[in-house]
């Protein structure tokens, strides 16, 4: 009996030795230690030993266990912190390294520049609609008061879908004034801003496609003067508070009466002085934003509202060529290449 716990013993300290993981270690350990392992059953045949001798044995099978035991706790802390120290070879992070930057995509330039109007507008209540760009000729002219033979549904300005008796691309957004007013009832307050089409060729001021926002509001009492206090608190909010505006009448087919309005040449009053050569208005000192006017009783009707009842103001604007004057472009093609060293340069 002694002869075998020394055997035992030597060979459970030699195989703790040898394990090379925490899991083998655990099996040797159930070989020597578990409920049916070698030296368990060693405390157990101490029953069959005389009695004279189970004193000096079983004191010696005490020591076998805790030797094994404590091999186990030793071997165990070892092999703990060999995998410690193997996940941190393994996963070290240097984590003073520079990050990878993600490029960063920017705004267009013409969306920063309709979020700007769209938002002084929104900020006097208005709502934000749209409209298609695929129109027809009852809501791009008819319900707008064109007359049969009016020059823009001509070929020339209109580009006319193949596909459609009469589908066309939107030559402007007021089209979307009888969309929304057919679909409402007064008192309305809208902002449309969108993409437009007309037949011209691509040159440093004239695009087939560009972009306009419209406006209008109608309610009870809604007068002229209503017109002129909302859109020069806008012009003054977009140019600045000492802008100068200045009303011209002019010609809408849905607009009675109708005006251009003007804001004083921005090179020229930031110069200071008028500038007969300034390229911006050509010496002239006026820049002409937009086109507005009080809506024509029979748009009012065609959209089913009493003209006796409500009347109502709009406006359009280029989007394109406020963008211009707002960041010097000398050139509408830029807007529309989609050249990134060009799109770039605007931070949203
Ligand atoms: N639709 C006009 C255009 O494209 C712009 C315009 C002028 C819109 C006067 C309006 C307005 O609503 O009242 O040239």
């Amino acid at each position: 009996m002694e002869e075998e716990l020394a055997r035992l013993r030597e060979a459970a300290l030699a195989e703790i030795a040898a394990c090379g993981t925490e899991a083998e270690l655990e099996a040797v350990r159930v070989r020597y230690l578990g409920r049916k392992g070698s030296l368990t059953e060693a405390v157990r045949g101490l029953g069959r030993v005389p009695p004279a001798e189970r004193p000096a044995l079983g004191a010696l099978v005490n020591q076998a266990k805790e030797a094994v035991e404590a091999a186990v706790a030793v071997a165990g802390e070892r092999l703990a912190a060999a995998r410690l120290a193997e996940s941190l070879a393994h996963d070290r992070i240097d984590v003073t390294l520079p990050g990878r930057r993600r490029p960063r995509g920017h705004a267009h330039p013409l969306r920063l520049v309709e979020d700007e109007i769209v938002d002084v507008f929104v900020g006097m209540g208005f709502q934000v609609a749209e409209g298609p760009e695929v129109e027809d000729d009852y809501h791009n002219f008819a319900a707008l008061n064109f007359g049969a033979d009016h020059p823009a549904r001509d070929a020339q300005d209109t580009l006319f879908l193949a596909d459609g008796p009469d589908l066309l691309l939107r030559t402007h957004t007021s089209p979307v004034q009888i969309r929304y007013m057919r679909a409402t009832q007064p008192p309305l307050r809208v902002v449309v801003p969108g993409t437009v089409y007309r037949r011209d060729d691509l040159d440093p001021t004239h695009s087939p496609m560009f972009q306009q926002v419209e406006g209008f509001m109608v309610d009870e009492r809604v007068s002229f003067a209503d017109l002129k206090g909302v859109l020069v608190h806008f012009l003054r909010r977009l140019f600045g508070a000492e802008t100068g505006v200045r009303f011209r009448p002019s010609f809408f087919p849905f607009t009675e009466p109708s005006a251009e309005v003007d804001i004083a040449c921005v090179r020229c009053a930031a110069a200071g002085a008028a500038d007969p050569a300034c390229r911006v208005c050509r010496g002239r000192q006026w820049l002409e934003i937009l086109g507005a006017g009080m809506i024509h009783p029979n748009v009012l009707r065609a959209v089913g509202y009493d003209p006796e009842t409500v009347q109502g103001f709009a406006f359009g604007l280029g989007t394109d060529r406020i963008a211009i004057l707002r960041y010097g472009i000398e050139d509408l093609r830029l807007f529309y290449e989609n050249d990134l060293r060009f799109l770039a340069q605007f931070p949203s």
